[in-house]
């Protein structure tokens, strides 16, 4: 669905800030575990190595970091902040949400606080949560962060999910920008909830609440249809990015950077090539970091601007697409920098 966005004030990410735990995992650290190998895991998912928490250690945990850097890039103060958006498929607990927990770790005194679950697109929809709000006068400032834990609902036994996701956190500040100055350009995001039998996790919930069969059934991890999402993915990253990019008016050549989820370096590179971005204006951490659903983007906004790679003033692309089916873009200006 293409978002009516209105008139009002504009909203720009004026600090980003990341996070992933220390614990490198490589591809042959996996080969250990399931029967995989690296050449396996770099032809078909062009991951090399990805981040593991260790046991214990919380979405909150990762994002307060990624929310520090992102503040102290912004000179803004935790207190100064109107809302929290957290988006996540692995809060630290079903309640309270991990945005309130993360208020708390903050010191962001009492705005409001929530999660929001879009899995792989929760970024791209948390922040036109975030700009709806301020575009309308009702926020200034909003946290928007992208965080999961995947190692807490991945089943180290699978060889079809252990090997692609990681755990991380990208921060992004959104600010109401000073009048004339440019920041969101457009935003589209879309469902298709007849998707959600291809990628789920079917105990926890109010469906199935946890029990000592739901533990025996080893129902409490991430199941995927590997081969249904790609071929759905692929196709929806690809229109997604081409919608966006028409709807903010902006041809590939003006682009600056596309900063897709890392799912998968195949479908990345369909999309790119589809949308004629050419391969230097693409934003690829997976080799890195994996798949961390909804901190891919965040994170990747974060390390492309420390790698500077992103200039004030330059048009960046974000798509994304992935379990609900859920898919988002966003075509922004980046207000960052000198
Ligand atoms: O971010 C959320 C959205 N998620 C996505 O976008 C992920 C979309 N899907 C994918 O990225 C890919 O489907 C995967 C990377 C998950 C799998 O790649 P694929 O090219 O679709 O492989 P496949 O599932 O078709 O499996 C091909 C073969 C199979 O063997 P046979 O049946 O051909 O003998 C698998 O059993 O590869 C085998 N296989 C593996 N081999 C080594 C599956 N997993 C592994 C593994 N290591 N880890």
């Amino acid at each position: 669905m293409t978002q009516t966005r209105g008139q009002g004030f504009e909203s720009g990410i004026t600090g980003v800030g990341k996070y992933f735990p220390d614990r490198a995992v490589t591809n042959h650290d996996l080969e250990k575990i399931v029967d995989t190998n690296h050449d396996w895991i770099v032809e078909r998912t062009g991951i090399h190595e990805r981040r593991f928490a260790d046991p214990g250690v919380t979405s909150t945990d990762l994002a307060v970091h990624a929310c520090r850097q992102a503040l102290d890039m912004a000179g803004v103060k935790a207190d100064e902040l109107d809302g929290i958006i957290v988006a996540t498929v692995t809060p630290d607990m079903m309640f309270p949400s991990s945005g309130c927990v993360l208020q708390q770790k903050l010191g962001a005194g009492r705005c409001w606080a929530f999660d929001l679950s879009a899995a792989c697109s929760g970024w791209v929809y948390a922040a036109s949560v975030a700009d709806s709000m301020i575009r309308s006068g009702a926020a200034r400032r909003v946290m928007v962060v992208g965080v999961d834990v995947m190692t807490s609902i991945i089943d180290m036994t699978d060889r079809n999910t252990c090997i692609l996701f990681g755990d991380g956190a990208g921060a992004t500040l959104f600010e109401r920008l000073p009048e004339g100055e440019e920041g969101m350009l457009a935003l589209e995001l879309g469902a298709d909830g007849s998707g959600g039998e291809f990628l789920y996790m079917a105990a926890g919930g109010s469906a199935k609440p946890a029990s000592a069969e739901t533990v025996a059934n080893r129902e409490h991890y991430v199941v995927q249809d590997g081969q249904s999402v790609f071929r759905a993915a692929v196709q929806g990253m690809a229109q997604v990015t081409l919608n966006v990019l028409d709807q903010a008016g902006v041809t590939a050549e003006e682009v600056a950077l596309f900063v897709p989820h890392q799912a998968n370096l195949r479908i990345i590179n369909y999309a790119a090539k589809k949308a004629k971005l050419a391969p230097e204006k693409v934003m690829v951490t997976i080799d890195r970091f994996g798949n961390t659903t909804a901190a891919t983007i965040p994170s990747s906004l974060c390390i492309a601007h420390e790698e500077g790679r992103l200039a004030k003033g330059d048009l960046v692309l974000a798509t994304t697409f992935g379990a609900g089916f859920t898919w988002g873009g966003a075509v922004l200006r980046w207000v960052l920098g000198d």
